[in-house]
């Protein structure tokens, strides 16, 4: 079978060439699955699993608002439904209609490159069910084509807009949507690490940046942000997302919308966001890429969907359907999902696309047995776009005319593809004109390499025997050896985003070099052994290395294609024998400091126990080497917070500090011993504790912070006026933060709230509020966390958001062990007469 295209995420995430290349997803191996399911006489699922609607209405819908106003503008449905009154059935299904560039075959072989750097990754597809060759081109010059995806190039864009807005019928422009998600030629820290920043303002301003380069190659639509919660680092796109807390998450997907579309989408440098993957993706089981997901809708809406919504209340115009099952029900055909919350609960007003032939997927998935039936269900379901399935385009018209889905449904989705497009001013200024970057930008490098320090969390700095902490360097550490395959690689520093180019990054070697020769000191390099090998001839040299030197910093962690889409991993602990490289370099005695780059949390017990200091420094970008060398030299301090546990074992995942408490806690028992009769019977493992190794929320920086005085503003919170004064804080919850320690440093404060005696158990506790503080040695702040009912509600069992009379501890400190705590309660109406 001919291949139908360039399928694989990594292969597809535009033009970031890689020492090995990313597993790519064979679309033979997917329709054959799909094949499979037409000859397999398939049991149909339970009625009850089938139907996508939850046993209780979750929320009595009162009349939501609009989620976008521009898209409610009424000169804007005033031009839709001009346009879409002349638009014939085969227009209108081409507006619902994505593919990726296919070209045309004559275009690719004159030499004319389909893609901006490589025109043989480009072949022609082909659809499953006409089996015709599906030209991109001629697709959009007769008006059957509203949108292609990862096509990036000023002069590849424009050629395909040309087509659109000058040969086809009705002029009707494209969108163009990419895979832009931590930059798009500077390219700043993979999303797990910008959430470690906890900088939300941060985070606005570099997706703003992004979208300002991509404008110029053509881009206008970004498939991102990922906002999917992961609590299992096995899953591989853990490093696309903010990571396992809603609160933070939720912070994040609003700051990258804030980013990406600003207040007006058409203005100059603003795209289209498409939130993903909706919804529950990140909570595969497993961890296993592409599984299904199954939880209570209690959990859904308190843990997984929160950022989905914030992202749509700020304003986000389309969002992706995921593809995973969630409860029995593919959410790409999940009425639910779509209709039930994101429209009628959350006032969605965009348009939402499927993922990559997420609609053909329904086939595997054992819902529909015949394309006919998957497009049905898709689009009944509230999916407006088929990116990739080519079903919209071959079974739409025939389920019009058999009057298997209505035509409203067709125009209902085609409005709202077209709002955007409006919105996006594309009728106005459908090309891309200027100056196309095509590399990193010099003034954009100190915000990327701001992210980068901002993002590095120092896990471990142990005191040496002089009695300072290894980190950072002092002035006697004069000649450094740098080991390990991550040291000087350029391309795994910017994999996985829109379309970095090695050649623009500095790598560590590169930075500590340029600094040595600054500051007269040496740096020896040796590879050491390479990412995922087994051959230790490099490791003799290594070791060389580190005995000539006052310090060792060894470069170790994942390659970039080991994480992201399809890199879900079994073991997370460092690839190959780079664990062993780490153990024979210890063995010198030299002082270490170990860098972990990774896009997931790793196992990283061993080196926790004998590696005097370690950084997490995730996939940093563009300006990795030189924000590491400024924190190796305390030129800046480190400030990042984990967004993810750190596991002691990959058998203790799911691992989050958000758990419930059970009936056993193994409260005051030490897990670090093996259980005796008396300690066994408690919810814990026999072989390692249950606590994470570096917890969410943990980081530590050059000073040292202490918390005092964590007061709340009031006792006693009245249930009515809880329950009615939803938008405004009820009580709030301050602390004051010293620097107790010698240097200037930053530090996250976190606000975490337990709530006791509710009738659905409540987490341990959750994060409700957090701040970046930057303080001189000896100075303090107070700080004060708003809390409201968003933040100390929760869902009861007919997942209903509410507050009860219940009883609440509120904790102020640095990561989420901390211990200061303060207590309010909420009183029914009898319990506050009697305490007046
Ligand atoms: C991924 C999406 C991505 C899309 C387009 C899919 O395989 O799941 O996240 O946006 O491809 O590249």
């Amino acid at each position: 079978m001919q291949s139908m295209g360039n399928a694989g995420s990594s292969a597809r995430k535009v033009q970031i060439s890689v020492s090995r290349p990313g597993p790519v997803r064979h679309l033979e191996g997917l329709l054959l699955g799909a094949a499979f399911c037409f000859a397999s006489a398939l049991v149909a699922l339970p009625a009850a699993a089938q139907s996508a609607s939850p046993a209780q209405p979750a929320i009595a819908s009162a009349k939501v608002p609009p989620s976008n106003a521009q898209l409610a503008s009424p000169q804007i449905e005033e031009k839709v439904d001009r346009l879409l009154s002349r638009m014939t059935l085969e227009e209108k299904i081409g507006q619902l209609v994505q593919y990726n560039d296919t070209g045309n075959q004559a275009a690719g072989a004159k030499g004319q490159p389909n893609t901006e750097s490589d025109s043989s990754k480009v072949v022609l597809a082909i659809n499953p069910v006409t089996a015709n060759h599906i030209d991109a081109m001629q697709l959009a010059a007769t008006g059957r084509l509203g949108s292609l995806l990862n096509l990036v190039g000023q002069a590849r864009t424009n050629q395909y807009q040309r087509l659109a807005v000058e040969k086809s019928r009705l002029h009707i422009p494209l969108m163009f949507g990419a895979d832009v998600i931590h930059g798009f030629r500077t390219i700043y820290p993979v999303p797990l690490g910008l959430a470690a920043s906890f900088d939300p303002a941060m985070v606005t301003q570099l997706a703003h940046m992004s979208a300002e380069e991509a404008r110029t190659a053509g881009v206008d639509w970004f498939y991102s942000p990922m906002v999917d919660i992961s609590r299992d680092p096995r899953w591989g796109r853990t490093i696309e997302g903010a990571g396992e807390d809603p609160f933070l998450g939720a912070a994040m997907a609003s700051a990258y919308i804030r980013g990406y579309q600003g207040e007006d989408i058409s203005q100059p440098g603003r795209v289209a966001a498409c939130v993903k993957h909706f919804a529950a993706y990140g909570a595969a089981e497993a961890g296993r890429e592409y599984n299904t997901t199954d939880m209570s809708e209690i959990r859904l809406r308190q843990v997984y969907l929160p950022p989905y919504r914030a992202a749509i209340k700020a304003g986000a115009v389309t969002i992706m359907s995921a593809f995973n099952a969630l409860n029995g029900v593919p959410a790409t055909a999940n009425p639910f999902l779509l209709h039930q919350v994101l429209r009628k609960e959350w006032g969605f007003n965009g348009f939402v696309t499927s993922d990559y032939t997420a609609i053909m997927e329904l086939l595997n998935h054992g819902i529909a047995l015949t394309p006919a039936e998957a497009t049905q269900k898709a689009i009944t379901a509230g999916v407006d776009v088929d990116m990739m399935s080519h079903f919209y385009d071959s079974q739409l018209s025939g389920l019009i005319r058999s009057g298997k889905v209505p035509m409203s449904v067709v125009n209902e989705a085609v409005r709202r593809v077209l709002r955007v497009k409006f919105a996006l001013g594309l009728f106005d200024h459908p090309y891309t004109e200027g100056p196309e970057i095509t590399h990193a930008v010099a003034a954009h490098r100190p915000l990327v390499r701001r992210a980068a320090e901002e993002s590095i969390v120092l896990l471990k700095n142990k005191k040496l025997a002089d009695g300072a902490p290894l980190l950072p360097f002092s002035a006697s550490v004069k000649h450094v050896a740098l080991i390990g395959p991550l040291a000087d690689d350029p391309g795994d520093m910017v994999d996985g985003s829109g379309a970095g180019n090695p050649t623009d990054t500095i790598t560590v070697r590169q930075a500590l070099e340029e600094r040595a020769k600054t500051t007269g000191g040496t740096l020896v390099y040796a590879e050491g052994t390479q990412i995922d090998g087994d051959s230790t001839t490099g490791f003799a040299q290594a070791v060389r290395a580190a005995r000539s030197a006052d310090a060792v910093v060894l470069a170790l962690g994942e390659a970039a294609w080991m994480s992201g889409e399809a890199g879900s991993r079994a073991y997370l602990d460092l690839p190959g024998n780079q664990e062993q490289l780490l153990q024979a370099v210890a063995a010198t005695g030299k002082p270490i400091v170990l860098l972990v780059f990774t896009g997931r949390p790793l196992v990283l017990d061993w080196a926790a126990a004998h590696v005097p200091a370690i950084l997490e420094a995730w996939f940093p970008g563009t300006e990795a080497g030189r924000a590491i060398a400024d924190l190796l030299y305390g030129d800046t301090s480190p400030s990042g917070k984990l967004p993810m546990s750190f596991p002691r074992a990959v058998g203790q995942e799911p691992l989050y500090y958000n758990q419930f408490p059970t009936g056993r806690p193994p409260r005051g028992i030490d897990l670090s011993k093996p259980p005796t009769f008396t300690t066994r019977f408690f919810s814990r493992y026999i072989d390692v504790p249950n606590s994470a190794l570096f917890p969410f929320g943990w980081g530590l920086t050059y000073s040292s912070f202490a918390f005092s005085g964590v007061t709340v503003s009031r006792a006693a919170i009245p249930l009515s006026q809880a329950l009615t004064q939803r938008g405004t804080p009820l009580v709030f919850a301050t602390a004051t933060v010293t620097n107790t320690g010698s240097r200037k440093a930053t530090d996250v404060v976190q606000c975490y709230v337990r709530n006791l005696g509710a009738s659905v158990e409540q987490p341990v506790r959750d994060l409700e509020g957090f701040e970046r503080v930057t303080l001189e040695p000896g100075e303090s702040k107070q700080v004060r966390f708003p809390l409201g009912f968003r933040q100390l509600s929760f869902y009861n069992v007919h997942a209903r958001q509410t507050m009860e009379a219940t009883d609440y501890t509120v904790w102020i400190g640095d990561s989420s062990l901390a211990s200061e705590a303060a207590h309010f309660n909420v009183v029914a109406p009898e319990e506050a007469k009697a305490s007046r």
